[in-house]
């Protein structure tokens, strides 16, 4: 691409491009330029083999030069534009690597009387805390971003060859104009800057110093990390960039005022939405970003083992959501026991909190909701982000159609991509009032106009999402409305609603119910969730020498197809100590090793297991002979296309698995059941627990990657599983 690149200013990001352009190969000869006082540094550069040669003559280090990079501190860049000028060549690409960008521009004006036509600005946001040519790396532009800052004088086909050189050493490039470039940089990288020097600076200026420091946990490490960074570097930055700073600084006073009050002033519900407000924004934030910012978990499970003790999983996560919607709707205070403390569950929380609802907690599985009555709720701020979880959105979508204000909802990128149709479609021709995206999906933009009328809705597909939606809408809408499933879906709602008092007629596959009701508070207590003991109810069964107890699970009808399943399959699970918990069965679960053995399995069990599919294909690899499943189409629209990442990631772990288009074949085996290697979670916390719990039939190592998402439905997933004896790191 050049015959010969000048760096001027040999540091970590000189140095770093220096040797990215070399790695590949992207110049013949790399030289550098600094100054006298600096030699010792272009020496090291040399002796690195960052750059082939080094010279304190700018005339010399720039001639026959085809490129030359600006790589000094924003402050002494004009300075370096003068000593540029009597050598500038038309010919030569200029670029620069500086921070800000309006003050590398006054600077071109200030030397040149206008910026040359040849000279664009460009900020690699890559960087790190340490400095100088020695710490440089070859990759440190890699998938990070670069912005560069046209001028009106850059033709198309500089800024082209600019784009392209960046591109080729790894960077993903950005084009932005000067301003929005320094106010962006002024808020996303400069007060943070300023925030972490203060803060240390603050804290190290206390008497109890060396203390504050011994004890710095995460948060303090975390936080103040950037405050190691070069000063004089981040004192021209700063100086460079005040004018977009210092009206930063003053809406940060104004918002640590405002903690500072809700604090003096015990405002523990406006501090708390402050906190869920932020965390939830940051969550956005990665998952439009592609988790650039965001910590990715690998599971490494070790081969074989047993599974033994005794252990209970976490609440029902079908239950939690439905305990704060009907808690929030009702009359009166309405205690949880047992709430799921896991991400789908808390944004429900969250969202009812938005719209206006006193919640505490959760603190240990407890949930105190102070209910605002069925017409009782607010217009939400903001739109209401539900993260990961299809059943808020689809829940949500009934309830928020009959409220007389708008919401607006929206999810991370796999929530994004499912269909919404099947609820929006419905919705409509009760008169309600939501745009979806084109292809259905959301944002569901939902402007309530109160004023809903029943309908009689055959579902064309087994879904108690579906049915709930219908139900909830049909709590404001004029007439009864009726909802027919074509198979028997989990029942909740209709428990729940009958819980608070409302009344939701039943009559074989119809649920109906009309808006002359109301809900009155209760207590809940939510039982462990059977769709996360199902891991251990396929895991005890395979792994040889195990007997887990499982206490206290949910064993509603509509939810125990696992059981059934497992059971056909040969499996060894008692079912002890049945008892009703708040209108729901609940009993405790043991679970014994068993050879188990292909079936094909009944099609009407399909959605009374319809979540734990992943891991029964584990069971199915691990059985004797072909299992096969049909009429589970519905797999396809889950959390990913559970058919296809199941099928694939079998694959890879030597099953024969055969993907069909409404379920799935398995060749299964007693020996050698699975593999090891490397799976991928594709965005789906069962995928990621499934292939986990497939460790225990391993002859080799199984690495699964991106679990984060386990936090949706089971964050103590690791901790149970490893203390009943999976080797999970
Ligand atoms: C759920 C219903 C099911 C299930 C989901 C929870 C619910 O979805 O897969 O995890 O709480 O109503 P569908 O209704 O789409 O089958």
């Amino acid at each position: 691409m050049f015959n010969k690149i000048c760096i001027i200013g040999i540091g970590l990001i000189g140095g770093s491009i220096a040797r990215a352009a070399r790695e590949q190969g992207v110049s013949n000869y790399i030289v550098a330029f600094g100054r006298q006082s600096g030699l010792k540094n272009l020496q090291t550069a040399k002796d690195l083999a960052v750059i082939d040669n080094f010279y304190i003559d700018i005339e010399v280090a720039v001639r026959d030069a085809d490129c030359v990079i600006i790589c000094t501190p924003v402050g002494v860049i004009e300075q370096v534009f003068k000593q540029l000028q009597p050598f500038w060549n038309d010919n030569t690409l200029y670029m620069d690597a500086g921070s800000t960008k309006e003050s590398v521009i006054a600077s071109a004006k200030a030397v040149f009387g206008k910026v040359p036509a040849n000279f664009i600005p460009a900020h690699p946001i890559a960087g790190a805390e340490r400095s100088g040519v020695a710490a440089s790396k070859a990759d440190l532009f890699k998938a990070k971003r670069l912005i560069i800052t046209p001028v009106k004088s850059n033709s198309k086909s500089l800024i082209d060859k600019a784009t392209a050189f960046w591109q080729k050493i790894g960077a993903i490039v950005s084009v932005m104009d000067v301003e929005h470039h320094d106010a962006v940089l002024a808020a996303t990288s400069h007060l943070p800057h300023i925030l972490a020097f203060s803060l240390v600076d603050l804290l190290g200026k206390k008497d109890e110093k060396v203390e504050i420091f011994k004890y710095a946990a995460g948060g303090f490490k975390d936080f103040t990390r950037i405050a190691s960074s070069d000063p004089t570097m981040w004192l021209d930055i700063c100086m460079a960039n005040k004018n977009e700073i210092i009206p930063l600084i003053q809406q940060l006073k104004v918002g640590l005022g405002e903690i500072e009050q809700m604090l003096l002033e015990n405002q523990s519900q406006q501090l708390f939405e402050t906190f869920t407000y932020a965390k939830q924004a940051r969550q956005r934030f990665l998952n439009q970003f592609d988790n650039a910012m965001s910590q990715t978990i690998t599971f490494n499970i070790q081969p074989g083992g047993s599974l033994r003790g005794e252990i209970r999983v976490p609440g029902d996560k079908s239950m939690s959501h439905r305990s704060i919607m009907l808690g929030s709707l009702a009359e009166g205070v309405t205690h949880v026991k047992g709430f799921l403390n896991a991400e789908d569950a808390l944004a429900t929380l969250a969202a009812f909190r938005a719209m206006g609802v006193e919640i505490e907690g959760p603190v240990n599985g407890e949930v105190t909701i102070h209910g605002v009555g069925k017409y009782g709720l607010k217009e939400p701020k903001e739109a209401l982000y539900l993260g990961n979880s299809g059943t808020s959105m689809r829940l949500l979508s009934g309830l928020l159609a009959g409220q007389n204000f708008n919401t607006v909802l929206t999810g991370d990128r796999s929530l994004s991509s499912r269909p919404m149709k099947r609820v929006t479609a419905p919705l409509a021709t009760m008169g309600a009032n939501i745009v979806a995206e084109t292809d259905g999906t959301a944002p569901l933009r939902i402007t309530g106009t109160g004023e809903l009328k029943a309908i009689d809705y055959l579902m064309p597909m087994a879904s108690a999402q579906v049915k709930s939606c219908i139900l909830l809408a049909g709590m404001y809408a004029e007439g009864e409305t009726t909802v027919i499933e074509p198979a028997p879906t989990r029942d909740h709602t209709e428990r729940m609603l009958n819980g608070f008092g409302y009344p939701v007629q039943r009559n074989g596959a119809k649920a109906s119910i009309t808006s002359k009701g109301k809900l009155t508070a209760t207590d809940i207590d939510v039982p462990s969730d059977i769709s996360s003991a199902a891991f251990f109810l396929v895991g005890a069964s395979i792994a040889p020498d195990s007997d887990v107890t499982l206490k206290h699970v949910g064993i509603n009808p509509t939810r125990t197809g696992i059981i059934d399943i497992l059971r056909l399959m040969g499996a060894n699970i008692e079912v002890m100590n049945k008892r009703s918990v708040g209108g729901e069965p609940v009993a405790d679960l043991r679970v014994r090793s068993s050879q188990l053995k292909g079936i094909n399995i009944p099609e009407e069990l399909v959605p009374l297991a319809i979540d734990e599919f992943p891991v029964l294909f584990i069971a199915a690899a691990c059985a004797e002979g072909q299992t096969t499943l049909t009429g589970a189409k519905e797999l396809r629209v889950k959390e990913c296309d559970r058919i296809q990442v199941m099928a694939d990631g079998l694959k890879v772990l030597g099953v024969d698995a055969q993907a069909t288009e409404d379920g799935m074949i398995i060749q299964g085996k007693i020996e050698n059941s699975i593999a090891g290697g490397e799976v991928d979670s594709h965005d789906d916390h069962r995928i990621a627990m499934s292939f986990s719990i497939a460790g225990l039939r391993a002859t080799a190592p199984i690495t699964v990657h991106d679990c984060e998402n386990v936090n949706t439905s089971f964050p103590e997933f690791r901790e149970l599983a490893t203390q009943l004896g999976l080797n999970l790191k």
